[in-house]
């Protein structure tokens, strides 16, 4: 018997740019699984509705793209500590008995481009990481996680970055800095962009001191809204420079591995989307 392809949607608004159909599609084909894989459009106001609609159709799993993350959050029945840590999710699942549980991705799809990909040691560096919303708060726990020496946190609005120190509870590890502060810090090991300025098209100030020629710079978005980021860090003499695509394909790989139980090739993926 084959039965019916199983099914899995990417939810987000907009959602036709999404590379999520396209990754999940080469990871079935790799992994030899039967799978139906689509982009549904769910503008906030209507997510709840139909994220309920598409799980109680028989939907296995989803993935979540903004602006709905927090949403998707809030929609589950059941967390994850990964989401539970950033209270959003870009993960959700129908559970056996019908229930539906949010998960998150972010932090360990980061982590996991950073040293598997790129190889970069993360243990005993210091670390910038600008913006406090919630692919910040995935990033900032990982990059605890995994045994950064201090990780400083720097937003526009400081009142949010105080806040999502205060939930690290990591009083010695993690320091906030104003962003007019800037100025005035050494360069750092490794600096990321979890802000959404690239993404809006909005300008962001950052002193060129901010970087050595040994600083890598990450910027977590990809394609176009990479760009201003990296080419700060270029023009500031960073030692090497990422764009977030790596990321978003081991998020992916680690959200297909979550429903499927088998890891995909994501080298393979990433050259795939690449040169798309
Ligand atoms: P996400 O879920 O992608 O993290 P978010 O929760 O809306 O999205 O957070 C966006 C982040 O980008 C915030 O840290 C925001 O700063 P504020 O908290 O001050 O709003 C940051 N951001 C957005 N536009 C920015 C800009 N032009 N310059 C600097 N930071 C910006």
């Amino acid at each position: 018997m084959t039965g019916d392809p199983l099914r899995f949607a990417v939810f987000g608004h907009p959602i036709a740019h999404s590379l999520s159909p396209r990754l999940h599609a080469l990871f079935a084909a790799q992994c030899g699984i039967a799978l139906e894989y689509v982009a549904i459009d769910a503008p906030p106001e209507r997510f709840a509705e139909i994220a309920r609609k598409f799980f109680d159709e028989g939907g296995r799993g989803a993935n979540v793209t903004l602006p709905d993350k927090r949403l998707a959050f809030e929609l589950a029945d059941v967390r994850t500590q990964a989401a539970q840590r950033t209270n959003v999710s870009n993960v959700l699942t129908r559970r056996d008995d019908g229930s539906i549980e949010a998960h998150n991705t972010d932090g360990a799809g980061l982590v996991r481009d950073l040293c598997e990909r790129h190889g970069i040691r993360l243990n005993g560096r210091r670390v910038l990481l600008l913006g406090a919303g919630g692919a910040a708060r995935a990033a900032a726990w990982a990059l605890l996680d995994a045994g950064v020496r201090d990780l400083t946190l720097a937003n526009r609005s400081f009142a949010r970055a105080c806040s999502l120190a205060e939930t690290l509870v990591q009083p010695g590890r993690v320091r906030i800095s104003e962003w007019r502060s800037l100025e005035s810090c050494a360069a750092f090991d490794l600096i990321l962009d979890a802000t959404s300025a690239g993404v809006l098209g909005a300008a962001m100030q950052l002193p060129a001191a901010l970087v050595s020629s040994s600083t890598v710079a990450y910027g977590l978005a990809y394609g176009k809204a990479a760009q201003p980021f990296m080419a700060w860090a270029r023009d500031a003499g960073a030692q090497s420079l990422f764009d977030g695509l790596g990321m978003l394909v081991e998020t992916a790989a680690d959200s297909f591995e979550h429903w499927h139980g088998i890891r995909p090739d994501t080298d393979e993926a990433l050259r795939a989307v690449r040169g798309s």
